[in-house]
């Protein structure tokens, strides 16, 4: 049976992924500060409203206005689809943790078929236990595979580390797993990025350059 997929918007991206992630999977996007997982949320979430899908951006970093009007620089203006998007701004350090998952009932009510979720790596900020904040970062995967959405979310990489995040419950609890990295070589920097793992897919893991320019993230043989 042939599995649904959904496109990320990402040009030399769904290549690599045999047309595009599967449906209600939950992939990880990591990389270090920089790398381009805001920018790759907005393009997911734009590609979704070009094609007539209700999405839902969360910022656990960004205010919704910024988000809104950095995706604006790239061409994708979210408010030309006001009724078709939601985005979802929280400061960790407003509510408690119960609070965390506010958004579950949104995605059922607003029927969502693609969230975006930036970042992971802010729920560290509720706990100071490393073992409550796997457990919050392992439920907040859990709500979202639960609502049945095709997502994407992000964590941060540690600088100068090769982990991909700073907590592997990440790696272990998401359907796919998406790389951003950034590597200086020579006086100049080198985006690059690679697919790491999807289930229900035959994917291509080789490593491919990337960029990000006016237009978005353009990867592999689509950079000219
Ligand atoms: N309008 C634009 N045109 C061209 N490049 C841009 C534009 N906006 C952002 N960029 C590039 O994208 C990079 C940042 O991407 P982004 O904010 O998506 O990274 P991030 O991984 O989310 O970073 P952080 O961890 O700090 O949130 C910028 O450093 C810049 O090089
Ligand atoms: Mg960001």
């Amino acid at each position: 049976m042939e599995v649904e997929r959904v496109e990320t918007g990402i040009p030399g991206l769904d290549e690599l992924l045999n047309g595009g992630i599967p449906e209600r999977n939950v992939v990880l996007v990591s990389g270090e500060s920089g790398a381009g997982k805001t920018t790759f949320c907005s393009q997911f979430l734009w590609k979704g409203l070009e094609e007539g899908q209700n999405c839902m951006f969360v910022s656990f970093e960004e205010p919704p206005s910024q988000i809104r009007e950095e995706a604006r620089l790239f061409g994708w203006d979210f408010d030309k689809h006001y009724d078709k998007i939601t985005i979802d701004g929280k400061d960790p350090f407003d509510e408690g943790d119960e609070e965390l998952f506010w958004f579950r009932d949104e995605l059922e009510k607003r029927n969502v078929n693609r969230l975006a979720l930036d970042s992971t790596s802010i729920l560290s900020l509720y706990h100071r236990d490393p073992y409550e904040i796997r457990k919050a970062i392992y439920q907040i995967i859990k709500v979202i595979k639960e609502a049945g959405v095709t997502a994407i979310i992000t964590a941060e990489s540690p600088e100068g580390s090769s982990q991909l995040t700073r907590h592997n419950v990440v790696q272990y609890s998401v359907d796919g797993i998406i790389a951003l990295y950034f590597e200086d070589v020579g006086e100049k920097g080198y985006r690059s990025l690679q697919v790491r793992k999807m289930r229900r897919s035959e994917i291509s893991t080789e490593t491919v350059p990337f960029e990000i320019t006016g237009e978005g993230i353009k990867a592999g043989e689509s950079i000219v």
